[in-house]
C-alpha cells in the first residue's frame, strides 16, 4: 500500500493559474491602484480641477503606453474596456451587420464564440469555423481559403488559452488582401499573448486587437484594451452609449475614438495599475522577470515530459508556445487532480474546458471533462515549479 501523497511542510500558495489572471502583480501596480483611489480620487474627464486633470493625464499616458507596446499609429486607436470579453463584444457586435460572413476557428475562447454563435443563431451572420490540428493550431491556408467575397471579419486567437500554442497569424492579412477581399477586417484576440509576445499591429495588418489588461500586461482585474485601426473605426458602432466627459451638450454619441467606445466613468484605479504594469514590463526588472518566466516554462515542460502517464497538449517545443500547459494524467479526472493539488500541495491550477469547448472536441479531451491547466507567471520560483513537477509525478504514479 502507498503512503499517500506527501503533504508539503509549508503551504505557501503556488499560483499556476496565470492564464486566468496574473498574480501577484508587481508592487508598483498595487501602489498605483492605491494612489488612484486614495490620492487622485476623481472621475476622469468630469470637471477641470487638478485631480481630474491628473486622472486624465494618467489615462492618456496609459493609452500612449499601450499604443507604443503594439506599435499603433496613435494613442487615439486605443480604448479602455473592462476585460477581454468586453472589448471583444464591442468589436464583434459593433462591426457585424446582417448578411455578413465571418471566419473564425475551433480554437477560440467563448468570448469570441458566443457573440458569433448568438449572431449566427439569430440569423444575422454566417460563420465558418476553421478546424485545428492535433496541436490545437489552425492552418493559415484553411483560414485564407475560407474567406469569401462577403467575409466581413476574420476573428482569430493569437495564443490558445488551452494549449498555449502560438497560432500562425503573421501573413494572414496580406494574404487576404492579396486575394482581393479588401472589406475583410482582421480581429486578433491577444488575451494570452499581449505582454508575453511582441505584437506589431501595423506589421501584421491587424485591424482590431482585443486583450484584457489583467493577464500578461499585469494590470488589475477590471481592465481591457481595444485597439482599432483609425481607417476602420468608423465601421464599428459603440455597444454602450452615454456620458463621455467630453462635450455634454451634444445629444448624440461621439463618433471619434476613444470617446465613442468609452461611455460611463472609466476604471481609473484599474488603468493606473495597468500603467504601472506596462511600465514594469518595459523595465530591466520586467525583462528579467520575463526571462524567468521563459526558463520556468521550459523547466515545467521538461518536467512534465519526463513523467509517465501524462499527456501534454499543444506544441512540444517552447519556441512555439507560451507557458500555458494543458495536461491529462492517466487514471485521474482533471477536476480531482486540481482538487488534490490544491488541498495537498496548495498548488493552484485550473481544470475543465477553460471556456473553449470546440478545441476539446478536436483534441479529444471533451469526454474526460477537459484538461488540467498549469499556467506559469512572471513571479513563480524555480522551487515552486520543481514542487509542482514532483507533486504531479506522485499523482501520476499513484494512478498508473
Ligand atoms: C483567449 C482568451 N480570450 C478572451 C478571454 C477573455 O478575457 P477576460 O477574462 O478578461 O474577459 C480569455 C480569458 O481567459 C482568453 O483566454
Amino acid at each position: 500500500m502507498g503512503t499517500g501523497p506527501t503533504k508539503r511542510m509549508t503551504m505557501e500558495r503556488i499560483y499556476l493559474d496565470n492564464a486566468a489572471t496574473s498574480w501577484p502583480k508587481p508592487e508598483s501596480v498595487y501602489q498605483a491602484v492605491d494612489h488612484a483611489q486614495r490620492v487622485i480620487g476623481a472621475a476622469v474627464g468630469r470637471g477641470n480641477y487638478k485631480n481630474v486633470v491628473e486622472a486624465l493625464r494618467l489615462v492618456e499616458n496609459t493609452r500612449g503606453q499601450v499604443a507604443q507596446l503594439i506599435n499603433a499609429a496613435s494613442r487615439q486607436c486605443i480604448s479602455f474596456g473592462f476585460n477581454g470579453t468586453d472589448t471583444l463584444s464591442t468589436a464583434i457586435f459593433g462591426l457585424l451587420k446582417p448578411g455578413d460572413h465571418v471566419v473564425t476557428s475551433t480554437v477560440e475562447h467563448n468570448s469570441v464564440l458566443r457573440p458569433l454563435k448568438h449572431l449566427e443563431a439569430t440569423g444575422v451572420i454566417e460563420v465558418t469555423y476553421v478546424p485545428c490540428d492535433q496541436y490545437g493550431c489552425f492552418a493559415i491556408d484553411d483560414v485564407v481559403n475560407a474567406v469569401k467575397s462577403d467575409t466581413r471579419l476574420v476573428a482569430l486567437i493569437h495564443v490558445s488559452n488551452v494549449t498555449g500554442s502560438i497560432q500562425p497569424i503573421d501573413d494572414l492579412k496580406s494574404r487576404i488582401s492579396k486575394s482581393g477581399n479588401l472589406q475583410t477586417r482582421f480581429l486578433l484576440d491577444a488575451a494570452q499573448s499581449l505582454g508575453h509576445l511582441a505584437i506589431d499591429v501595423q506589421a501584421i495588418g491587424c485591424d482590431i486587437l482585443c486583450a484584457p489588461g489583467h493577464k500578461g500586461l499585469l494590470g488589475p482585474l477590471g481592465t481591457g484594451v481595444l485597439y482599432v485601426n483609425q481607417d476602420v473605426a468608423d465601421e464599428i458602432q459603440p455597444l454602450r452609449f452615454g456620458g463621455t466627459g467630453t462635450d455634454g451638450s451634444v445629444e448624440f454619441q461621439p463618433t471619434e475614438t476613444p470617446d465613442k467606445f468609452e461611455s460611463g466613468n472609466l476604471n481609473l484605479p484599474g488603468i493606473a495599475g495597468l500603467n504601472a504594469g506596462i511600465q514594469f514590463l518595459n523595465s530591466e526588472q520586467g525583462k528579467a522577470a520575463h526571462k524567468n518566466w521563459r526558463s520556468l516554462s521550459q523547466l515545467l515542460l521538461d518536467g512534465l515530459l519526463s513523467i509517465d502517464g501524462i499527456t501534454i497538449q499543444g506544441k512540444p517545443t517552447l519556441q512555439d508556445r507560451v507557458g500555458v500547459f494543458s495536461i491529462s494524467i492517466a487514471g485521474i479526472d482533471c477536476r480531482d487532480a486540481a482538487g488534490i493539488l490544491d488541498s495537498t500541495w496548495s498548488i493552484q491550477t485550473r481544470a475543465g474546458l477553460h471556456c473553449a469547448p470546440m478545441i476539446h472536441r478536436a483534441l479529444e479531451t471533451e469526454q474526460q471533462g477537459g484538461t488540467l491547466r498549469l499556467s506559469v507567471g512572471l513571479f513563480n520560483s524555480e522551487e515552486q515549479i520543481k514542487t509542482t513537477i514532483d507533486a504531479i509525478g506522485e499523482l501520476a504514479r499513484a494512478n498508473l
